[in-house]
């Protein structure tokens, strides 16, 4: 099938790749000509696992190219995806400057009959919009069709998300549209939902909504475990053990970030609003998500006495491992927390040191852990990469001026850090 994405961020680019790689003729749209040029030369515009490979593999094999028109793109095509960004705004409403820009560069172009399918994360009766504006560009309406494709996929493993999703969702007004993309995805043989418009584009803002209220209510727990002497991952242990709960999106920690869970709950927060509904839970689930990164700084706080001339470590800067993406990320909160208070931060990640740089250009950025903890009062693991799961952590402490470690992710057994004379303090208990 001849395809056309719009837009190479993290869920257009993974979504051409994985089109290509199935054999479809795909053309990557973006209108930064320099992304552009890097993605001809082979060079992904996104860190992802395996995206490089898979990349130059489907462009060398011709299923793969990539332009900033949208109009040649769309004319040679059936399928059009828009998976430009929906940033939220100031108040927290996902911003469609992008989506309404790329509706009209679509509208025009159309000559033949398209499905345009909105793959970007959009309030409900976005598909409404991007219709009514294809329409206004003087297009017939029985020459085009709007199609919502949510997309579920993670950073760092996003093309084996795209590869073998749990659901495959497609809202359609008509059953014809629909199908177009049942055929495009025949391949991957997975469960696919069928349903009308507003439900799919529903479907993905109440899916991240949950399970970021999953992980704040086992926060919320592991404030109770700290307080009462229980363990917070025998707790989730016991609860995931029940079939109804699952043990996925359990992990109690500093708590969830990124670029798709902030961005999606404060939009379902504010659509429910626009429908006259308070969506009271998940204001709380924000509340609880915030109060965790800074009791978890409070507590590092109190015991050192406050930050003052103290020098903290951080390891990790990513919101989470196997990715350079810093949005919402927790390191950033903590690192202004202490710099506030008048204490020094030293910090390393293995890949997002440069982006956190540009906005804390006095953290002292080190070559690797070791070098993090030299001198420092204190040790914070804020993103639980591999490499720092078997450390050598009496040589950490042994650079140490006090040895504390404060473990936000808990990946360090208790055992393992007395061995090593450190002072751990975990969340949850
Ligand atoms: C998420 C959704 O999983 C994905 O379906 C959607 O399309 C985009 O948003 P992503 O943001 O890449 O994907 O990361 P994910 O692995 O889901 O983690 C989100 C955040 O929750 C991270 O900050 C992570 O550290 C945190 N998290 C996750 C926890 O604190 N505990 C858990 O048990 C799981």
């Amino acid at each position: 099938m001849k395809v056309a994405v719009v837009g190479t961020g993290y869920v257009g680019l993974v979504t051409g790749v994985v089109l290509a790689s199935l054999g479809n003729e795909v053309v990557c749209v973006d209108n930064d000509l320099a992304k552009v040029e890097k993605l001809k030369a082979g060079i992904p515009t996104i860190y992802e696992p395996g995206i490089e490979e898979l990349l130059q593999r489907t462009a060398r094999e011709n299923f793969l190219r990539f332009t900033n028109s949208i109009s040649e793109a769309t004319r040679s095509s059936e399928v059009v995806f828009i998976a430009v960004g929906t940033p939220p705004s100031d108040d927290g409403t996902p911003d469609l400057t992008a989506v309404r820009a790329v509706a009209r560069e679509i509208g025009k172009a159309i000559k033949a009959y398209t499905v345009v399918v909105n793959k970007s994360t959009v309030p409900v009766g976005a598909g409404d919009l991007v219709g009514q504006i294809i329409a206004e560009q003087g297009v017939d309406p029985a020459l085009f069709d709007v199609v919502s494709n949510p997309e579920f996929l993670r950073e760092g493993s996003a093309i084996r998300d795209t590869l073998e999703p749990d659901r495959i969702v497609i809202g359609a007004k008509k059953p014809e549209a629909a199908a177009k993309l049942v055929e495009l995805y025949a391949p991957l043989d997975r469960p696919t939902l069928i349903t009308d418009l507003n439900s799919a584009e529903l479907i993905k803002y109440a899916s991240n909504s949950f399970l970021a209220m999953k992980i704040s209510y086992i926060n919320a727990i592991s404030r109770l475990c700290e307080a009462c002497d229980a363990k917070v991952s025998e707790v989730a242990q016991g609860m995931g053990a029940d079939k109804r709960i699952g043990a996925d999106f359990l992990q109690a920690g500093l708590g969830w970030g990124g670029s798709c869970f902030p961005k999606d709950v404060q939009g379902l927060i504010k659509t429910a609003e626009k429908l006259h509904y308070d969506f009271r839970l998940l204001k709380e689930v924000v509340n609880i998500n915030d109060d965790q990164t800074l009791h978890f700084v409070h507590r590092l706080r109190t015991r050192l006495g406050g930050f003052a001339g103290k020098r903290i470590g951080l390891m990790g800067l990513s919101f989470k491992p196997n990715t350079d993406d810093i949005r919402d990320a927790k390191s950033l909160v903590i690192i202004e927390q202490i710099i506030k208070d008048g204490g020094h931060v030293s910090a390393y990640d293995p890949i997002s040191m440069s982006h956190v740089e540009k906005i804390y250009p006095e953290v002292r950025y080190a070559s690797n852990v070791f070098e993090v903890a030299e001198n420092a009062d204190a040790i914070i693991l804020v993103t639980e990469w591999n490499e720092f799961k078997q450390l050598d952590l009496a040589r950490l402490a042994s650079v140490m001026r006090q040895k504390i470690l404060f473990d936000g992710r808990r990946i360090y057994p208790p055992a393992a850090a007395e061995r090593a004379g450190l002072e751990l303090h975990s969340i949850g208990e």
